[in-house]
């Protein structure tokens, strides 16, 4: 049975990461191609997710994910103000359960580990017009259709991730761990120190929750990170305000 390593990647993973993006945004003109050193930003940051086959097993275990198989990053667009979930692509003989766990764990981390929504920015995700391939996903996480811009000569469709899809995401968590055991077997890798708990539990924070039985005012702190790298606050004290400028000037 195929076995997959799911989650947030190291900054020592960027090289990998970077190849794999390449090879597909080469063959694929729905990826927007990023340079290595953005890839790597974006690793050594903490934003970067992929899907690994399992290699090995560690000694007490647990897999240990070796080729990448699929990848996924957050990254904060100071220019527009919003995360973005960008980057999604996954090999085409993947188990399909991965792709869903990637694509949650991908934003769920970013919302959380970015506090995208503690600084008023919206999580969004760019598609271009003609590219279907994301839609299903990105509207059963929660996504909603917000406008069509262009960029590089290209018309792109934004789907903004609203504080109703936090209750979808809330509700992620329970289908990922109530998941049938006869599929792919997926091990699961958090920010060290994260737990699934934690990440789940944080989401109510951000809006009211009484049909999920939760009040706001339990919900849980945020969870810190212990590792290395610290979460960047999303954007300095003054790189908020322009963007709230911003925001009114555009009426968004
Ligand atoms: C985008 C991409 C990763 C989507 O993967 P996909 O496998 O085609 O996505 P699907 O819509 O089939 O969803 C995958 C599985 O997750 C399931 N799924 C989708 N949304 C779900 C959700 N919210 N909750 C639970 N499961 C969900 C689907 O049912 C499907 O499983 P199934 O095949 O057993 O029914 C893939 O098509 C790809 O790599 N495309 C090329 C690059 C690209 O265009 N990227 C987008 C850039 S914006």
């Amino acid at each position: 049975m195929a076995c997959y390593v799911v989650g947030h990647l190291h900054a020592n993973d960027a090289s990998a990461a970077y190849a794999f993006h390449h090879v597909h945004a080469q063959a694929n003109q729905n990826l927007r191609t990023r340079s290595e050193d953005e890839i790597r930003e974006i690793a050594e940051n903490g934003f970067m997710y992929g899907a690994r086959k399992c290699s090995g097993a560690s000694i007490v275990g647990d897999p240990v994910g070796g080729a990448l198989v699929g990848l996924c990053y957050g990254f904060l667009d100071e220019m527009l103000g919003v995360w973005e979930l960008g980057g999604l692509c996954v090999d085409e003989d993947i188990d399909h359960d991965v792709v869903w766990v990637l694509a949650g764990l991908a934003l769920a981390t970013t919302i959380v580990a970015g506090q995208a929504l503690e600084a008023g920015l919206s999580v969004v995700a760019n598609v271009v017009v003609s590219n279907q391939a994301p839609l299903n996903l990105l509207k059963g996480m929660g996504f909603k259709k917000r406008g069509t811009f262009e960029r590089d000569g290209r018309q792109l469709e934004q789907y903004e991730f609203g504080i109703d899809g936090l209750h979808r995401l809330h509700h992620w968590f329970d289908r990922l761990r109530t998941r049938p055991s006869n599929g792919a077997t997926i091990a699961v890798e958090l920010v060290l120190g994260w737990t699934l708990d934690d990440l789940q539990s944080y989401l109510p924070r951000y809006g009211s929750f009484e049909s999920l039985g939760e009040q706001q005012s339990n919900a849980r702190e945020r969870p810190e990170p212990r590792r290395s790298w610290t979460a960047p606050s999303a954007l300095g004290a003054l790189g908020e305000q322009l963007v709230r400028a911003l925001r009114r000037l555009l009426s968004w």
